[in-house]
């Protein structure tokens, strides 16, 4: 695989970029809410410090090549994230994770980045990408649906979100198939 890291996409409505100095007050508005934390692995922050640490761990992990993390910006305002990790160079396989604040839930968002981030990845080199979902969170299933993922299973304590080991709704997505999909409706408009 040819990593790149984490360059900057533009979708029709967003800008994923890498983030920056200065993005902690931004993070804490997700991080900081149970509501948002309640089915992802991170516990949330109870400090503005804690986001704080956060970033800095991710400005230094943009020093290696093979570390996918996108700030979502909407309308000039960090909103969220999106990441590819859990990478394996064997079967070539990498997973999506995502979170918006609230605020912006509903409105096709983090559709429009998966799809953006997934190209990407495909671009990189991958041969599969992978997502999961808590069973009480459809919404994710959504996304991962409506980007053309398909649903592999039901895993029973298949994962560990907010600190409860739980099961997990399994999806994956396999160039071919993606390639196939972009043929057929290709329309997601952006850019690196
Ligand atoms: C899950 C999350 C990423 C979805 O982001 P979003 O920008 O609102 O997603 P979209 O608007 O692109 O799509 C959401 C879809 O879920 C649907 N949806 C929302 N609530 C739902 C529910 N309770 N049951 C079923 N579907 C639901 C929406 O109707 C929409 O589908 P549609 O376009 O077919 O109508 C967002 O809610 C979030 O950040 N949640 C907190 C963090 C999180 O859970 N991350 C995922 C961890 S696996």
């Amino acid at each position: 695989m040819q990593h790149t890291g984490t360059l900057p996409i533009r979708t029709r409505r967003l800008q994923l970029r890498r983030f920056m100095p200065g993005d902690a007050g931004n993070i804490f508005k997700w991080s900081g809410s149970a509501k948002n934390s309640r089915y992802v692995m991170e516990r949330p922050h109870q400090t503005l410090e804690q986001a704080e640490q956060l970033l800095d761990e991710f400005l230094l992990q943009y020093q290696n090549d093979d570390f996918y993390l996108w700030a979502i910006a909407f309308q000039g305002e960090v909103i969220g994230y999106i990441t590819g990790n859990e990478i394996s160079e064997e079967t070539k396989s990498v997973s999506l994770g995502y979170c918006i604040r609230e605020k912006y839930w509903g409105r096709g968002l983090v559709t429009e980045a998966a799809a953006a981030v997934v190209d990407y990845l495909f671009s990189v080199g991958f041969d599969q990408i992978r997502a999961s979902h808590h069973p009480d969170n459809p919404a994710s299933g959504r996304v991962m649906q409506k980007i053309g993922m398909t649903f592999e299973g039901r895993i029973h304590n298949g994962s560990m979100l907010a600190g409860k080991v739980c099961d997990c709704m399994q999806y994956a997505l396999t160039r071919s198939d993606w390639e196939k999909r972009a043929e057929t409706e290709c329309s997601f408009d952006y850019h690196t």
